[in-house]
């Protein structure tokens, strides 16, 4: 620029700034007007379009992989490049010249010229910056793959109370009953004799909330005896799990909340034909899952009688065979009908320890004894009698000449 450009531009500034907005109050105000759109816009937003929620913290889960938002991704990207030892470097000192340079860019490039052929250093630095910012961003995003759902437990309503109800029956009706009825410990080591109150009754229902009982689930009540189960206090619950088993309470014991039909036909035990033979599959199981397993399984005390699966049930226990297809005497069956065992170990008392089944669950089981302890629906079909005598439920169709 030589002086007589100078001149002219000086002079042209002195008559712009005559006629022009001042930064305070115009520019100021148009900001203003700008940045209150834009707010208002984000309200409307997060009002009506939200974010979805991750699934709950899990601070035992090692497999999850924290990542920044989007707009942070370039950073994320970069520390890849920088060796672990010198993390420092990447993460604080070169992001913090580059931001330090744009800081001076005004003061390193004078240049009053407006036009970009003519701002060479500014320009370019500027482009190598958001180009490397782009760049690094999709780099981040094509090789990071998407979160895997950490077993957040989807699904509607009537599938969380199927799964909650088998994950109660699993880990809660040892101390709480089959229906979170409560009363005192039978059969369960280290808390033998001692009575919880019903978990189940309107006074719980009305007095706790959803997150309370989520949150007796994760770390349990160990100065009363429950022990924590979610994964970070050492249980073997993550966080969905525990919040099906919430959704399965609540719908199933709390007046105020109706359950869905499905949801209750799903976990109603199959009523019994007049003369049909159960299955394990269909109907032993189900009450098994229910009344049984809880305390049947590995790790707890039980006499090695273990009920997870049709053979086990069959097969297994310290005075096995508990089950003998056609025997009344089978030692399942006079446990439940709680009869005295003669000639038998004395330490087996009756089951379940704290209260008798219904009326017609004992006898599912001992249909299901006495008529060979078939395994699936097919078997049972195959044992059912079918006397030749008996009508046909549906008429034969007549043959038309
Ligand atoms: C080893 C025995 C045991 C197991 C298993 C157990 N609990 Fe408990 N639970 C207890 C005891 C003991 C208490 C406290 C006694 C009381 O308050 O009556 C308790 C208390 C509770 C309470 C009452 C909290 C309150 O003050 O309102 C709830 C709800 C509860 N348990 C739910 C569960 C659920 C759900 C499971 C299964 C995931 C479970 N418990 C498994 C023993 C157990
Ligand atoms: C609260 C825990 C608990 C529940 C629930 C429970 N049991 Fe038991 N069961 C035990 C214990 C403990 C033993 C070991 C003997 C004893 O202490 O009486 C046992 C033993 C048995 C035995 C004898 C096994 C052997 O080989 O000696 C049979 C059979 C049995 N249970 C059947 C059942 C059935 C069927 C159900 C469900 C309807 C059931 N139990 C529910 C705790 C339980």
């Amino acid at each position: 620029m030589n002086e007589e450009q100078k001149q002219r531009y000086q002079e042209r500034y002195a008559e712009e700034k005559q006629k022009g907005v001042k930064f305070y109050p115009d520019i100021i105000y148009k900001d203003t007007v700008v940045a209150f759109g834009l707010f208002i816009l984000l309200v409307g937003l997060a009002i009506f379009v939200g974010v979805a929620n991750e699934p709950k913290a899990d601070p035992s889960d090692t497999s999850y992989i924290p990542r920044p938002e989007w707009y942070f991704l370039f950073l994320f990207e970069f520390l890849k490049y920088v060796p672990g030892a010198i993390e420092w470097v990447g993460a604080a000192v070169i992001p913090g010249v580059v931001i330090l340079v744009l800081f001076l860019l005004p003061f390193i490039d004078r240049n009053p010229n407006r036009y970009w052929s003519k701002r060479k250093l500014a320009i370019s630095l500027m482009a190598v910056i958001v180009l490397g910012i782009v760049a690094l961003t999709i780099l981040a995003v094509a090789t990071t793959p998407p979160q895997p759902e950490t077993d957040t437990i989807a699904g509607t309503i009537t599938e969380q109370i199927v799964v909650g109800e088998e994950l109660y029956g699993l880990h809660c009706v040892e101390c709480h009953g089959p229906d979170g009825e409560g009363g005192e410990i039978v059969g369960v080591e280290g808390l033998e004799g001692v009575v919880v109150k019903s978990i189940s009754s309107q006074d719980e229902m009305y007095t706790r909330s959803d997150e309370t009982f989520y949150n007796v689930i994760d770390y349990g009540q160990p100065d009363l005896g429950m022990t924590p189960f979610g994964r970070a206090y050492g249980g073997e619950l993550g966080p969905g799990a525990i919040e099906t088993i919430v959704t399965f309470m609540r719908y199933t014991w709390d007046d105020r909340v109706e359950i869905p039909e499905e949801a209750a036909l799903a976990s109603a035990i199959p009523a019994l034909g007049p003369d049909e033979i159960p299955s394990y599959e269909v109907h032993v199981q189900a009450i098994v899952k229910r009344y049984c397993i809880s305390c049947h399984r590995q790790g707890k005390q039980n006499n090695d009688y273990f009920m997870s699966t049709y053979e086990e049930i069959m097969e297994s226990g310290a005075n096995a065979p508990n089950v003998i297809p056609g025997d009344i005497n089978s030692l399942l069956l006079m446990s439940i009908r709680r009869e005295e065992m003669p000639g038998l170990d004395p330490e087996v008392g009756p089951m379940p320890p704290t209260k008798a089944l219904k009326e017609e669950l004992l006898e599912i089981f001992r249909r299901w004894v006495l008529g060979g302890a078939p395994n699936t629906a097919a078997e049972a079909e195959a044992l059912s009698p079918t006397p030749e005598s008996a009508p046909p439920a549906y008429p034969e169709p007549e043959a038309t000449p």
